[in-house]
């Protein structure tokens, strides 16, 4: 195998004299660079094994952002060289950021020898395979639509969501998927659109909290030129671009009374016109909506007009919050460890049993986006092998909820009770069934518990 070599990076002559002094006693071929345009034009003018870069090159500053810069610049001229970055000791976030955004592995200043040649010498081997090994066609068949985004969903709370799911998704149904922030309702809306026969055509999204008063007409419906200062030419708008396939209202909750009128208009007459035109075009789109808002509170309150609601939800998808399926926060966490550990390129087989212990009792107030997250930075944070607790930045939190070997029977009893009544929408019947129970054994036991 030919010698391999390595640029390293750092506006510290003597950091770069002690580099080169260890690496060429190791046997790599080293090149030195001072400064983020030294690290560019050396990579544009040969191939590197790999590229041990420092962040930080103007003397005064310490925020990293010269070495994340040449990191995403590093990535388009050579998608394939591996970066291993240095931080300051003790610059964890710093680290996690450089990994996002393409980074390999990272090494703390000051450094330590053996654990640096170590990185290094994996990064190499790893990314001579990635190269020698087709690694373009790999990436094209993860990067393909599969079609149906995956959903983890073996907890009991998610089955009726699955069979509700499975039964509208093929219709023309109106949808409004509702539940606490990060609980899956994007991705719930994909699956339907995916499912029903519009799946060939796009489904368009518009976050309509993110809209302004002045934009909402224009953006949703589109305008011609001249329609007003700005218009320099014709737009289409979110609903003309989702004809024929699904339009996603994401936080519908969030738009005030003048525009709720303009939406149930179209979507009342499925025609729309573009503003500074009186022309009507005829629009066929299938309208799916999110919120983590309770829409019912919100017509008793007069925020949120109740025809609306009727033309939105012909069908209401209710997601649970993550701490009311906690069966799924171990799969959804080993799911979210293998796509960020091959997105990382990270050998890790799991967590450790104190990681999953920590991953079970955490209350998850942020739901599967928080876990995701989580599981994302751990990946990042993982030495190798395994998982660890230490890796996931959890403290054990106060106020939450109580571990089930912690609580009597009698208690995990009602708790169980609470969550099937939640779960049926306080249907007494269904939540018997549910339980195993029949209907008057389960009012007796709701008295008993005072429920
Ligand atoms: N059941 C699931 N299986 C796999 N991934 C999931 C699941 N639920 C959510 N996710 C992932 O968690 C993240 C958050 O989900 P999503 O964006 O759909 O939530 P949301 O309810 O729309 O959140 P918000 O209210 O904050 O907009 C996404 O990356 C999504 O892919
Ligand atoms: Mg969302």
């Amino acid at each position: 195998m030919t010698k391999a070599r390595i640029l390293v990076a750092d506006d510290q002559r003597d950091v770069l004299e002690a580099l080169k002094l260890l690496l060429r006693g190791e046997g790599y071929e080293v090149e030195t660079a001072t400064s983020p345009g030294g690290v560019l034009a050396a990579v544009e003018a040969r191939d590197f094994d790999a590229a041990l870069i420092d962040m930080n090159y103007t003397r005064d500053t310490t925020g990293g952002i010269e070495g994340l810069d040449l990191i995403s610049r590093l990535k388009t001229l050579d998608a394939f060289l591996p970066i291993v970055v240095m931080t300051a000791w003790g610059s964890v976030e710093g680290a996690v950021e450089a990994m996002r955004r393409g980074a390999r592995d990272y090494i703390e200043k000051p450094w330590d020898n053996g654990r640096l040649l170590n990185t290094l010498r994996t990064q190499i081997e790893l990314g001579r395979a990635l190269r020698t090994t087709q690694r373009l066609e790999d990436r094209q068949r993860l990067d393909r639509k599969e079609g149906f985004p995956e959903i983890i969903a073996t907890a009991p709370a998610m089955q009726p969501v699955l069979r509700l799911m499975e039964r509208v998704g093929p219709s023309d149904a109106n949808v409004v998927v509702t539940g606490e922030h990060g609980t899956g309702k994007e991705l719930v809306a994909e699956w339907l659109h995916a499912a029903s026969p519009r799946a060939g055509r796009p489904m368009v999204t518009v976050n309509l909290g993110g809209l302004s008063e002045g934009v909402f007409e224009s953006e949703m419906f589109g305008h011609v030129k001249g329609a007003f200062t700005d218009a320099k030419a014709d737009r289409m708008g979110r609903f003309e671009l989702a004809d024929g396939g699904t339009l996603f209202l994401d936080e519908i909750a969030n738009i005030p009374s003048a525009q709720q009128a303009k939406l149930l208009r179209v979507l009342q007459t499925g025609m729309i016109e573009r503003v500074g035109s009186s022309k009507t075009r005829r629009v066929d789109v299938r309208v799916l909506a999110a919120t983590n808002a309770d829409l019912q509170a919100e017509v008793a309150a007069g925020r949120f007009r109740e025809d609306l609601l009727f033309r939105i939800n012909t069908i209401e998808i209710h997601l649970p919050a993550l701490r009311e399926r906690r069966e799924d926060i171990a799969p959804l966490a080993a799911h979210f460890l293998r796509r960020h550990a091959q997105r990382y390129r990270k050998a890790l087989a799991g967590f450790d049993a104190e990681a999953l212990e920590l991953l079970l009792a955490h209350p998850w107030p942020g739901n599967v986006r928080e876990l995701d997250h989580a599981v994302e930075r751990a990946v990042l944070m993982a030495r190798q092998g395994t998982v660890r607790a230490g890796d996931l930045a959890l403290r054990a939190q106060t106020g939450a909820a109580p571990r089930l070997e912690e609580l009597t029977l009698e208690e995990v009893e009602r708790m169980l009770i609470k969550k099937a009544l939640e779960r049926c929408g306080g249907n007494v019947s269904q939540a018997a069934v549910a339980l195993g129970l029949s209907r008057s054994a389960l009012y007796r036991r709701l008295q008993q518990h005072g429920l």
